[in-house]
């Protein structure tokens, strides 16, 4: 027997490759508990507006709790016939309930102002398990500079040395990107949450004096859809919610390159905890960052996610298409994926060992400190198109000896110009160059320390 929610004016039925291909079940069954809640917040709607009584209610209720059960259990699981979550969650509820009763919950909404519903229930506790665990990544990023709090790395841009900096403000620059994508879920999950589509029927909302207000309130939403045709028809909130985890991802990335960099025999910078790294299988040396590079990998497939479904939106017309089935694989992916890796990242962060004082001598090499020696020179007047020039001519000099800048002597110095006294020694150290940078934003370990502060005061 057929449980489709459809069929009074076909002939026959569906087609078995018509079934196969529209059947969501194996992926939208996830969907089961918000349904049910749906369910629960229609019921008492249907009450209201007089089309169920009281006994009615409490018998429907009683039965979508068993159901819920059931669900949860496994002893009620989806049938081959059953088109979708909605279509297998009805014949629960009328074997439970019988015809009668279990038929009159479908009164006044369509499976079109369900999915909407339904998808963003989900997106939204998803978005908040998601923000915890990148507030956990956040955290560990902290501690790592808190604990780093003076050491000093090279500066790098085009991944040439550029200036020393903090390992500490290195490290905070990987965790604002975070603290922005949190900021993106919070504005993402208020702009969801005053637009509840339930209520909005296929399309043009309903005629049985049903209050969508009160629906959303219900299911935790601030506000109901101002227009029926947009609340079944759009997905611009899935594809945000699609592009915050990608963002989520990619940011994610940019640490793990760095990571899978630091930890080769060249850079020297990490070492990876054991529980953190993987093996080879037939060289026995190795230990590779194999979470890094997942991260990096499973970057590229979120976007994929959201390239994806913004590509089955496209021309979409109004209102809902069953195209719009969709929408689901992709964000479900990405939320499984970042829910999974989320966890692996941040332990094998908060496990790293860093190698201070590889960081700290390599720190000013490659004549990191010639910004320094310019930037004196404009101190002491020189305008600084001449400053560069002079401080360039240093590094000339310097690398056709194969020295540091530290290393050139008074009479080279006076040499590139007589600007270039002795005094100019104070700012040729690390500690200088790092102190000397202390506006806000900075890398001077006072600014840093700040950073750090302004940092946690948003993780509470
Ligand atoms: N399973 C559909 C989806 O995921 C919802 C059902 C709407 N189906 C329909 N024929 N109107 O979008």
């Amino acid at each position: 027997e057929r449980s489709a929610l459809w069929g009074g004016r076909f002939a026959s039925g569906p087609s078995p490759e018509l079934e196969a291909l529209s059947r969501s079940t194996h992926f939208d069954w996830r969907l089961a508990p918000y349904d049910l809640a749906g369910s629960r917040a229609h019921a008492r709607v249907l009450q209201r507006a007089g089309l169920l009584t009281d006994d009615d209610l409490t018998a429907l209720l009683a039965g979508i709790d068993a159901l819920e059960d059931d669900v949860a259990s496994g002893a009620f699981t989806a049938d081959p016939g059953d088109e979708d979550v909605h279509t297998a969650l009805e014949r629960g509820l009328v074997d439970r309930l019988g015809a009668e009763l279990g038929g009159r919950l479908r009164a006044g909404r369509s499976r079109n102002d369900q999915i909407a519903t339904l998808g963003l229930l989900y997106l939204r506790d998803h978005g908040r398990e998601i923000s915890r665990l990148v507030r956990e990544l956040v955290a560990a990023l902290a501690d790592q500079a808190e604990k780093h709090l003076g050491v000093a790395m090279p500066g790098r841009t085009h991944l040439q040395h550029a200036q020393p900096v903090l390992l500490s403000h290195h490290l905070l620059a990987h965790a604002w990107p975070l603290v922005r994508d949190l900021d993106r879920l919070a504005d993402w999950d208020a702009r969801v949450a005053a637009g509840s589509p339930y209520g909005s029927g296929a399309l043009a909302g309903s005629s049985l004096g049903l209050d969508p207000e009160q629906v959303a309130a219900d299911l935790g939403f601030t506000g109901s859809a101002p227009n029926s045709i947009d609340g079944t028809a759009a997905r611009d909130s899935v594809a945000e919610f699609a592009f915050v985890t990608a963002m989520i991802g990619v940011d994610v990335s940019r640490l793990a390159e760095e990571i899978i960099v630091w930890n080769t025999k060249e850079f020297g910078f990490v070492t990876l905890h054991d529980g953190y790294s993987t093996g080879s299988s037939i060289m026995p040396q190795k230990k590779n960052p194999d979470i890094a590079e997942l991260a990096r990998g499973k970057a590229g497939r979120v976007i994929g996610n959201l390239t994806g479904l913004m590509a089955t939106l496209k021309g979409l017309p109004l209102a809902y298409n069953r195209d719009l089935q969709e929408d689901k694989e992709p964000v479900f992916d990405s939320v499984d994926t970042l829910e999974v890796l989320l966890p692996a990242f941040t332990g094998m962060v908060a496990t790293l060992t860093f190698h201070t004082e590889r960081l700290e001598s390599l720190a000013p090499q490659g004549f990191a400190l010639a910004t320094d020696i310019a930037e004196w020179l404009v101190r002491e007047g020189v305008p600084f198109r001449v400053a560069h020039e002079l401080s360039g001519a240093c590094v000339r000099v310097a690398e056709a000896q194969d020295k540091e800048l530290w290393d050139l002597t008074d009479a080279e110095l006076a040499e590139v110009s007589p600007h270039l006294t002795p005094a100019v020694r104070d700012v040729l150290s690390v500690e200088g160059s790092i102190g000397s940078r202390d506006s806000r934003g900075g890398t001077a370990p006072a600014r840093v320390a700040e950073q750090l502060t302004e940092l946690r005061a948003r993780l509470t």
